[in-house]
């Protein structure tokens, strides 16, 4: 356990809550993600605890390694799997990396950059920090999407099956949470009023913002291609065509 001081950790302590919440309602379906949602007790408006759980942030992995890849084909090495790693080991970080996309993605994580997307030696990614949540951002043009291009490479870019796979287990989890909706948004209504600093500027809005995140107007199918959307709009901002956003994006993953 750490003990933080100085920092107000009631709006952290409530997304670690949803995250266990709708962590809890994939397993209900049998599809664990291996997600960390990491224990936090605030003790009072400037201080409070935090689990401890070993990790490296990509920050690190990157400029120690220079990829995720190669991080886990030092750390985890097996000569039998193609891409040269611990099948268990790629098939925790897929699953993490697909809950963390969906999760973020529906809570309106914000300032996402290198140094709080952390890794475990054992595969497994998650995110920290959730100063900024509903779509509120330090930084100027906040993807929708918080998925990094060096997450995917992480699995073998962009043509490996992986991705599919990954893709397959991001559509499938936004499906179950969409069916789970109503929870989740009632968790939401209950915190109105409880001075979590995001739902705070602007309360009426705060509901309404997750509840458009579900895309609940749309069928499942149309709720997957949207998804596809976003995660391509993600994704193809790299190639080199889209210059503009490319800087901003490129920007957006700086500390
Ligand atoms: C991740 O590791 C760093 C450095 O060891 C530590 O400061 C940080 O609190 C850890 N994060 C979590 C969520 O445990
Ligand atoms: C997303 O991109 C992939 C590859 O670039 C493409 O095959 C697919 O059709 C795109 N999907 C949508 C929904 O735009």
């Amino acid at each position: 356990m750490m003990f933080k001081i100085g920092d107000d950790l009631r709006q952290d302590q409530l997304v670690i809550q949803i995250i266990k919440l709708m962590d809890q309602l994939l397993k209900n379906e049998n599809l664990n993600l291996n997600l960390k949602p990491y224990k936090i007790l605030s003790t009072n408006p400037i201080d409070g605890s935090i689990e401890f759980v070993p990790n490296l942030t990509l920050d690190k992995v990157l400029s120690e390694y220079h990829s995720i890849l190669k991080f886990f084909q030092e750390n985890n090495y097996d000569e039998h799997e193609e891409l040269k790693v611990k099948s268990h080991v790629m098939d925790r970080y897929i699953k993490s990396c697909a809950g963390y996309c969906v999760i973020t993605y529906i809570l309106g994580v914000g300032d996402r950059h290198l140094d709080n997307l952390l890794i475990s030696l054992n595969g497994q990614f998650f995110h920290a920090d959730f100063g900024y949540i509903l779509g509120q951002d330090p930084k100027p043009f906040p993807p929708l999407m918080k998925l990094p291009i060096q997450l995917v490479e992480g699995m073998g870019g962009l043509n490996h099956e992986n991705f599919k796979i990954f893709k397959n287990y991001c559509f499938t989890s936004f499906l179950i949470l969409r069916k789970n909706s109503n929870l989740i948004l009632n968790l939401f209504e209950l915190m109105i009023e409880a001075n979590i600093p995001d739902i705070k500027i602007d309360k009426n809005r705060a509901i309404l913002k997750v509840k458009e995140k579900f895309c609940l107007e749309m069928n499942d199918e149309e709720a997957i291609l949207h998804f596809q959307n976003l995660i391509n709009d993600s994704v193809n901002a790299f190639l080199p065509m889209v210059i503009d956003r490319l800087h901003s994006l490129t920007q957006y993953w700086r500390a």
